[in-house]
């Protein structure tokens, strides 16, 4: 899978290339590219945003800045995916549906966000006949100062779900979210007593039947109570 990340702070998305995903990147299973929009800058002064029309506090990035950095990376089969307090709510079964797809491009956007042009332009029908497609999101309902932290969220969440990406492909099934909603049973290890908290006698016992119906039950409880 290729991924392009565009912002006005490239630095701000160096995490990519720690841990899993570093070594994602090293095997070759993901290509992370991260851009400065400020090269595709225009103007003397090199700005990326102006005034809002219709007036109103902060700025809005400016459509020709974020057509040129774009137009360069699009190419046949693109999900292009803009980051806003305003999308659609980013969730596990969207991440799912996108660890399957070749191109992803996340636009990053800062001030009060990104001229709307940018996501009707790239929305037409000569676009979708390349199969480029269109999405805003968001990773929860909360103002960020931009999208750079939520693009690296779905991104890390999107990228655990390829194939050869996490080392214990098992961890994936068990998890949070993949069974019927379910959140992850409550986990433990040694030693078996610790400042006087037993572990649950259960999961002593090498009964692997009643141990999943045990943990099966805890998930549920723990969804009921946090949910
Ligand atoms: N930009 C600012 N806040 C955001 C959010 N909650 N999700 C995605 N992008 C954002």
């Amino acid at each position: 899978m290729k991924i392009d990340v565009i912002s006005i702070f490239p630095e701000y998305l160096s995490p990519l290339n720690l841990s899993l995903l570093g070594k994602a990147q090293s095997a070759g299973l993901v290509d992370i590219q991260v851009h400065n929009l400020r090269d595709y800058a225009i103007g003397v002064h090199g700005s990326v945003d102006d005034t809002p029309y219709g007036g109103g506090a902060g700025m809005v990035m400016s459509p020709e800045v974020w057509a040129k950095a774009l137009d360069s990376l699009m190419v046949e089969d693109t999900d292009l995916i803009i980051l806003t307090p305003a999308g659609k709510q980013f969730t596990q079964p969207v991440a799912q549906e996108f660890s399957s797809r070749s191109h992803l491009i996340f636009a990053c956007g800062r001030y009060e966000g990104i001229d709307d042009r940018i996501r009707q332009y790239y929305s037409q029908p000569e676009f979708q006949d390349r199969n480029i497609r269109v999405h805003e999101y968001s990773i929860g309902d909360y103002v960020l100062g931009g999208g750079e932290v939520a693009s690296m969220v779905m991104i890390e969440a999107i990228t655990r779900l390829i194939p050869g990406v996490l080392g214990n492909p098992e961890s994936l099934s068990e998890e949070s979210h993949n069974s019927e909603g379910y959140l992850e049973y409550p986990n433990y290890t040694k030693p078996a007593q610790w400042r006087g908290i037993d572990v649950p006698e259960i999961l002593l016992s090498g009964n692997h039947a009643a141990i999943a119906k045990w943990r099966a039950e805890q998930a549920q409880l723990r969804a009921e109570k946090n949910r």
